[in-house]
Formats: C-alpha cells, structure tokens, sequence
C-alpha cells in the first residue's frame, strides 16, 4: 500500500461551544485524489484551515510527512512541513491592474521555486488550465470563472506534491467544471496527491479514488465510491397511480407497505414510502436489485393499481445514497 501523507487524527474544532469539526480520522495516501464532500456548513473549510495552520485545532492533530516519516503539524515546523502542499483555501482577491504571468511569477517567487525556471512554469500551468492566451491581459477584465481558474493555479505553481483545493467548481459553468475535472484528473496522472473538497456530488464521485463524507463536523463515511453505493445499496423506485386515490393517503400507503416492504430486499424498519402531494409521485426505498424492481411492479398491477410511471431516476442514486446517510447520522442523535 502506498504511503501516508497526510493524516488527521481526532481532528477537532470549536467556535464557542459549537463543534464545527468533531473527531475527523482521514488518511490520505501518496497518488490519490480524496473527495472531501458534505452540505453547507458540515465543516469542510475548517478542515482544511486546520490542515494549512490557519486554524488550531481544540484537540487532535494534522500529521505531514516529511523526511520519510509523518511529523505533527505546529507552529514551529509549518514552513518546512507545508513548503510541499499547495492550498486554495479561498479564492485570493487579484487586483484587477495585474496580469496572471504577474500574479503567478510573484507567488512563485514567493514560494521559492527556483527563478530561471519560472517563466517556463508559468506557462505551464496557465496551459493546463487553458488560459495561456490570457497571460498577459488584466486580470480586471476577466469572468468570476476565468479569475477563480487563476485562483486554482496560483496553489500549484511551485509544483507541490499535495494539492488542496476547498471548492474549486463552485460559482463555475458546466464547462469550465469540466476543465477543472480534467485539470484534477492530469494531476493525478502527473503522480500528485490530491485532497478536494465539494458539495457538488456528482463533481466528487467523477474524480475521486475515495469519498469521506463529512456532515455536522462529523465524518459519517469514508471509502471508494463503488463500496459506499454497496454499503449503502439502496435506490428509490419513482412510480405515479393513475387510479384516483380514493380514501385518504395514510390508508393507501399503509395499504402499499403491506403489498411491498416485504418484497424491497429491507428489513421493515428501516423501509419506507414516501408520498409527494405535488408531483403525485410515491417513492420507495429499496435495495437497488433489479429483481426486486420488477416483482414490485409486477405485486402493484396484480393488486389493481394502475401505473402511469415507474421509474429508479440514476441521478436519484447518489443522491440518495448521500441523504441515507447524513440522515442515518441525525438518527443517531449523537451530534
Ligand atoms: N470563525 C467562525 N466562528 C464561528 N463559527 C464558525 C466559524 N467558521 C465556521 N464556523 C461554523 O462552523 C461550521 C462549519 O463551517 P465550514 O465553513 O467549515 O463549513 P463548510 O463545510 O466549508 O461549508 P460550505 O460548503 O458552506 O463552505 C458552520 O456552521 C459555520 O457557521
Ligand atoms: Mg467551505
């Protein structure tokens, strides 16, 4: 197995007696992209403040590897510990009268990368994120995306081994999200390690190696995508009656649970059906088998329910696959 690089080990931060981090164990091995992925507010960015020094932790620590062996991140030993890393914690403001080749031959120095290469390096990473042509136009005429792609560059120009980035899609179009996926991909290949966060599921689960899920401060998963779709399993069935509904909605969908729950692959308890007044649309959680799928269809004609659609929405799977479990977690009660 490939090395650690970074390591959080009971990683915790209070603001008053708020938690905003609780307890976070993460690994992050040499070569790997780690999505970092949870709602607004879950913790994400003190996260990595934490990892970049800009925040001390209440308990817990951040471990760097140095030197070939894991040192604990404090005061004393952040420069040399950081020196590889590149962070983009939040966007930088650029004053609008500069020009990126400034801008990144300034934070290259700045970072020490050796002088006579940095020219060269500049264009380097202005190419990989396609911006070459605007080296030398004024960063005060550029788009909020194409300022936020500079952002994203201006971490990486002294060439570091790790890269953080604290949502680096968010505020981007389709394509320039596009862009910045396949500029995180090239890193990989390029053999960097890097630690992404979002709140943009579908952006997390193109990129990632592994997926940690963090929702009230707490980190509630942590593994590949293909293992946490087959812990958690589940998907919804969509279907819409064309019966009217006759007698009122609890009576039907008690009716329904009979005829149903014992065919979702659930145990009782944790099944449920779901009725939306609006769209008319019943939902039913089960365990994702397309066996299961049909004989349910099969069970709701055979007992005289008319349908008019049924359906297991793919984006609805990961997407339900998040809401189980953050809401397997408020269930807990232990926040
Ligand atoms: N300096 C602070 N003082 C008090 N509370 C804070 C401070 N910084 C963050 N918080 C709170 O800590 C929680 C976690 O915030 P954080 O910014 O880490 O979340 P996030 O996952 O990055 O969210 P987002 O997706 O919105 O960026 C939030 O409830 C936030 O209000
Ligand atoms: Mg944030």
């Amino acid at each position: 197995m490939k090395n650690v690089l970074i390591q959080l080990k009971n990683l915790t931060k209070k603001f008053g007696d708020f938690f905003a981090v609780k307890g976070i164990d993460l690994v992050i091995r040499q070569g790997e992209i780690v999505g970092f992925l949870g709602p607004n507010g879950a913790g994400k960015t003190t996260t990595m403040k934490m990892m970049a020094n800009l925040l001390k932790p209440n308990d817990g620590e951040v471990l760097i590897r140095a030197n070939g062996e894991l040192q604990k991140l404090t005061n004393k030993n952040k420069d040399y510990l950081l020196d590889n890393i590149g962070f983009l914690i939040e966007i930088p403001y650029f004053y609008g009268k500069v020009t990126p080749k400034e801008i990144l031959k300034y934070f290259a120095k700045l970072k020490g990368y050796p002088r006579k290469n940095i020219n060269e390096r500049v264009d380097t990473v202005l190419e990989m994120i396609g911006m070459l042509e605007w080296k030398d136009k004024k960063i005060g005429t550029f788009s909020k995306g194409m300022k936020q792609k500079i952002g994203i560059v201006s971490a990486i120009i002294h060439d570091p081994e790790i890269i953080i980035l604290d949502e680096p899609q968010t505020g981007l179009d389709p394509t320039a999200r596009k862009e910045v996926r396949d500029f995180i991909i090239n890193l990989k290949k390029s053999g960097k390690t890097v630690f992404l966060s979002s709140h943009l599921l579908y952006e997390i689960s193109e990129v990632a190696d592994r997926i940690a899920i963090i929702h009230n401060g707490k980190l509630i998963a942590f593994d590949t995508l293909d293992n946490l779709e087959g812990k958690a399993m589940k998907s919804v069935i969509h279907f819409e009656l064309f019966n009217s509904l006759d007698g009122d909605i609890e009576e039907t969908i008690n009716k329904l649970k009979t005829i149903i729950v014992p065919l979702t692959g659930i145990s009782e308890e944790e099944s449920w059906i779901n009725y939306n007044n609006d769209s008319k649309v019943f939902q039913v959680f089960f365990n994702g088998n397309p066996k299961n799928q049909t004989e349910i269809l099969r069970t709701l004609l055979e007992n005289g329910y008319e349908i008019l659609e049924y359906s297991v929405p793919k984006a609805g799977l990961l997407e339900s696959l998040f809401i189980e479990l953050t809401k397997k977690n408020e269930k807990r009660g232990d926040l």
